[in-house]
């Protein structure tokens, strides 16, 4: 490369990081004061079926509060603390009814409590026909298209509207008598709003719909697809990561439904009312993760991690996940095989660490997935020996925030690598925690975060040889080029912090369906 070009990189490199470590970025205070300024008196409720704390009893008798592993919970807790909600979802800890009132209320996070999370109860019943059964059995393989075939139940699709009606009744209990807002979450709810519509048609109505939505053609096989189509129609706003999927979805109504649907303003008019459609991404706690990743016990934390994990000065390619079939672990972790097959300089000198965070473990696709990962991890320690440690460790625990950051610190390298995913949040908080501009991110273009991190390593998990080139260049690229391509990562991530994403959706929401869905007899000029 040229002297000159090379100066102009690293000169573009300095400048960028310099940008996106400025001060002037959206977090908590921000959001607080949008909330203030522009809430008003009415309440926000955001209602998801993971509660973003559980409580557990050990068998010493204590109870510990867990936060739950999962981008949606992670991103929404930022959120509620802001903006003081409260939160509907169901009480999952062993620890649960005690730890909350006779209402099932109680005070939120645990040690800085900032919102009300109000629990409801969902007996083993509920959890096979609507938890394990339509929620993941059915939609979450449908949405995902990663060739597992999805299982369709009438009893479970009852269970559901059930469910999703016991959801929507507590929603009201907590809006109370006044104006309010309810945010429903994810696949677990998509016919929430048709209760609350019914019981509450004053009450703002929106879901954001945190995984992927397929093509028409996978999407017509839901034997209950007009249904689940009008459930989710009673929003006012429907929200998606990334444009691709809010596109499939007018689609799938436009081929299902009896009803207008405007490709141009993204917006869908049925039976009197109007639901727009968007595409707005979420993002990460930038700046909190940031200023973890500098702290004193950030550091102290991740040399204990090197000790304990025997990596020494080997090169580290870290793994965040919940075991699901659909993140390419088994894949990830074949690729890293083939790279150490390929050039074998790289045998001793690199260590994968994998968290996989047990998931779902009562369906047999999770089982199958944990025993599949746990060979794979085997045969490459077996195959590529390391004197001082593991050459592959496998963390199957639920880590807690604090303990992931350091290890998104030590790692050189980290691999996202899923099949289908709506965004993927472990590739944004990677570089949001890589503060000293180093490290190197292997991405698979089948993450909606790829769609903004273009200027990661992006390599298919479909394609065990190019995803080992990827981890090869990743490892390899000279520092000007690496710390060039992360100064670009972190100016994106810092741009669009999960407080930028819950300011310009409740904004959106407020513009758009509030202003204009019940008064405006031409509602198509907004937004
Ligand atoms: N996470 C966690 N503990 C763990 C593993 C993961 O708290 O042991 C968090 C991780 O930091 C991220 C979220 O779980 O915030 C995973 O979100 P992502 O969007 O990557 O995947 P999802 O699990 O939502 O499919
Ligand atoms: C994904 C889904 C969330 C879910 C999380 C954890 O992030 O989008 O809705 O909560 O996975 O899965 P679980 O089944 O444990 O709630």
């Amino acid at each position: 490369m040229q002297r000159s070009l090379r100066h102009a990189l690293r000169e573009a490199s300095r400048i960028a990081s310099r940008r996106a470590d400025s001060p002037q970025r959206t977090g908590t205070d921000e959001l607080q004061k949008w909330a203030r300024a522009h809430l008003g008196g009415r309440r926000l409720v955001l209602v998801s079926n993971r509660e973003p704390w559980s409580h557990h009893r050990a068998a010493d008798g204590s109870i510990t509060a867990v936060r739950n592993a999962g981008g949606l919970t992670v991103s929404l807790d930022a959120l509620a603390g802001a903006v003081g909600a409260a939160w509907v979802a169901h009480g999952s800890g062993s620890a649960a009814r005690e730890t909350a009132d006779a209402e099932g209320r109680l005070p939120c996070p645990p040690d800085q409590p900032r919102y009300t999370l109000r629990r409801i109860w969902l007996d083993e019943t509920d959890h096979t026909l609507f938890y394990a059964g339509a929620a993941n059995s059915m939609l979450w393989p449908l949405c995902h298209v990663v060739f597992v075939r999805p299982r369709f139940d009438a009893d479970a699709w009852e269970r559901y509207r059930e469910v999703n009606r016991r959801y929507a009744e507590a929603a009201i209990e907590e809006v109370g008598p006044g104006d309010g807002m309810v945010w429903l979450q994810d696949y677990h709810l998509a016919l929430a709003a048709r209760t609350l519509r019914e019981r509450r048609p004053d009450l703002g109505l929106a879901l954001f719909w945190h995984i992927p939505w397929p093509s028409p053609e996978v999407f017509r096989v839901l034997p209950w697809r007009s249904e689940l189509l009008e459930g989710m129609l009673a929003n006012d706003v429907l929200g998606f990561h990334i444009r691709g999927h809010a596109l499939n979805f007018l689609q799938c109504v436009a081929d299902t439904l009896e009803a207008r649907v405007d490709f141009e303003r993204m917006a869908i008019d049925r039976q009197g009312h109007r639901t727009w459609v968007r595409a707005v991404p979420i993002g990460v706690p930038a700046v909190e993760i940031g200023d973890l990743a500098d702290a004193p016990s950030t550091r102290a934390a991740e040399q204990a991690w090197r000790e304990r994990l025997g990596i020494g000065t080997a090169k580290v390619i870290l793994g965040v996940d919940r075991l699901d079939y659909t993140k390419g672990v088994p894949q990830r972790l074949k690729a890293f095989g083939r790279l150490l097959e390929r050039h074998p300089h790289w045998v001793g000198r690199a260590v994968f660490v994998q968290v996989g965070v047990p998931s779902r473990i009562g369906l047999p696709e999770y089982q199958a997935v944990q025993r599949q990962v746990r060979w794979e991890a085997a045969r490459l320690q077996r195959r590529f020996p390391r004197r001082e440690g593991q050459s592959v460790v496998l963390l199957e625990d639920s880590l807690d925030f604090r303990d992931i950051v350091p290890l998104y610190r030590l790692a050189d390298v980290c691999a996202v690598t899923p099949l289908h995913d709506g965004m993927n949040l472990v590739a944004k908080e990677y570089v949001a925690a890589c503060t000293d501009g180093e490290g190197a991110l292997v991405l698979s273009p089948f993450a909606g975060a790829s769609r903004e991190l273009e200027r990661a390593h992006l390599a298919s998990p479909f394609d065990i040889d190019a995803l080992a080139e990827a981890y090869r260049a990743a490892l390899e690229d000279p520092a000007a080029d690496r710390r060039t391509r992360m100064a670009d990562l972190r100016e994106t991530v810092l741009r669009r912090t999960v407080h930028d994403w819950a300011i310009e959706f409740l904004d959106l929401w407020q513009r758009l369906a509030l202003r204009t869905s019940r008064s405006d007899p031409n509602p198509g000029g907004a937004g």
